[in-house]
């Protein structure tokens, strides 16, 4: 092989290359379920998710009776039903329990 042909095959690589791991990577169950980028984000450049786009999906989690001993995450006493998802379940990153900056539940976000 000539060298320019190397050149170019190792430059279209590296573009595949640094395109594939600048992506971002969905949480597996989302990933499972056969969901494309576009389901969460409707604008381009993509701009983070809005609540309303999770609901598009999931209804409002429901008051349940077996929180596990802990009381319920998405209606809590404090901020009811209005608590953005974002604040516990991330989708590019670990999700987060919000609660325990202030208390110490035991359950794990997905
Ligand atoms: C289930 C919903 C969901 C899916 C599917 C999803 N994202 Fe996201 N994305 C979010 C949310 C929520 C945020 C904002 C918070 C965060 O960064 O986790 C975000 C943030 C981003 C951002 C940063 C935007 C900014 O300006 O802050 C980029 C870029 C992005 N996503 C790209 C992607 C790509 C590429 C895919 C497909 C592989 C994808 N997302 C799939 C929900 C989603
Ligand atoms: C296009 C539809 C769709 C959108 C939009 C969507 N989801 Fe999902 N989500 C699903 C499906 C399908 C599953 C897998 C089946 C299930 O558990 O309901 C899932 C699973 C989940 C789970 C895991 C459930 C478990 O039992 O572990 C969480 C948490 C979740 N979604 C949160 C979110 C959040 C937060 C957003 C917004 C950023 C979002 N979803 C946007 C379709 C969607
Ligand atoms: C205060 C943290 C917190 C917030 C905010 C939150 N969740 Fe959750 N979510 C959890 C935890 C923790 C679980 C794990 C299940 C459990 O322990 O009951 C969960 C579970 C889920 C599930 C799996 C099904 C279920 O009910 O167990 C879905 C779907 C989901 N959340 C969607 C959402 C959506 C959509 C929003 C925003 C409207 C949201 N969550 C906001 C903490 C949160
Ligand atoms: C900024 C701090 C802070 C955050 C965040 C927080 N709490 Fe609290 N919470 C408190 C304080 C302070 C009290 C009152 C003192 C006590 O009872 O421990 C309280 C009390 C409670 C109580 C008992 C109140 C009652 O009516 O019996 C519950 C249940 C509760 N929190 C659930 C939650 C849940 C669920 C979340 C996450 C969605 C959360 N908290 C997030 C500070 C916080």
């Amino acid at each position: 092989m000539d060298k320019k042909l190397i050149l170019t095959l190792f430059a279209v690589f590296m573009l595949f290359f640094t395109h594939d791991t600048s992506a971002k990577t969905m949480k597996p169950h989302h990933k499972n379920a056969g969901l494309a980028c576009a389901d969460c984000h409707t604008s381009k450049p993509f701009e983070a998710a809005e609540m309303e786009q999770c609901l598009t999906c999931h209804e409002l989690p429901q008051k349940k009776e077996d929180y596990h001993g802990a009381p319920d995450k998405h209606d809590s006493p404090h901020y009811g039903v209005e608590l953005e998802c974002e604040n516990c379940h991330a989708e590019h990153e670990s999700s987060e329990n919000f609660c325990n900056s202030c208390h110490e539940f035991e359950f794990n976000v997905p």
